[in-house]
């Protein structure tokens, strides 16, 4: 199975890495007067720099990847068009990480052209800089070689796909898995533990959407 390489980013490396961050943007003497989030990854990030950083306006853009139809390439759309008047003010737009950097780009032109601010700048708390079309004004941690970075906020999301991903690819050798075999195999395969709890919304989640049948105790992966 060909591995994706995953790592854990747990809660205190969010907020250490913000503050951090935060102090980057402090020295260089760029201050913000609103803060627009990328929805979703830079709600979080965006939320503590606005503390750290002691900003009161927090504003949100939604960029989001859909897939054309037909199309193996993967384009970025802005899902809510809304307007709003940022005259004279500096922006600082937000994200948890820069990976191709399409969303971004495509936020920043929005901003400019539809939201008119003096200024806007980029803020990540990390960024792939191999495949990154874009480099952050600022962030925190250059990554070299890409991995899937597992955020506390999609967590339950990447555990589901991930459960999916383990019993679709094994179905040929195996067909029924108890609660067990799901998180020692998904362990053993990704690295990672996101905990019990999250094992149990997973699997609970992905019996409700059907993807998964429960027979007496034990998984059979129906899609
Ligand atoms: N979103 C886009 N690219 C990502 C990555 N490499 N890890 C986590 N979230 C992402």
């Amino acid at each position: 199975m060909a591995k994706i390489p995953v790592k854990l980013v747990t809660w205190e490396d969010i907020v250490s890495w913000s503050r951090e961050l935060s102090k980057i943007i402090k020295s260089s003497g760029y201050k913000p007067d609103v803060v627009v989030a990328i929805a979703r990854g830079g709600y979080v990030p965006a939320r503590l720099l606005c503390d750290f950083l002691g900003v009161d306006n927090l504003l949100s853009i939604q960029s989001q990847h859909w897939t054309e139809a037909a199309k193996v390439a993967e384009r970025a759309l802005i899902k809510f068009r809304y307007s709003v008047d940022l005259s004279g003010m500096n922006v600082l737009l937000v994200d948890d990480i820069v990976d191709t950097g399409e969303s971004l780009m495509l936020a920043k032109n929005f901003i400019i052209s539809e939201w008119r601010p003096k200024d806007v700048k980029i803020a990540a708390l990390q960024w792939i800089s191999p495949v990154a079309k874009l480099r952050p004004d600022y962030y925190l941690i250059e990554v070299r070689e890409w991995y899937w970075f597992q955020y506390p906020w999609t967590r339950l999301e990447d555990t589901c796909q991930f459960i999916k991903r383990i019993l679709k690819e094994e179905g040929v050798s195996k067909r029924e898995w108890s609660f067990d075999d799901i998180v020692s195999k998904f362990r053993e395969h990704y690295g990672i533990d996101v905990g019990l709890d999250y094992f149990r919304d997973a699997v609970e989640a992905l019996v409700s959407a059907g993807v998964l049948e429960e027979v007496s105790g034990k998984y059979i992966l129906k899609l």
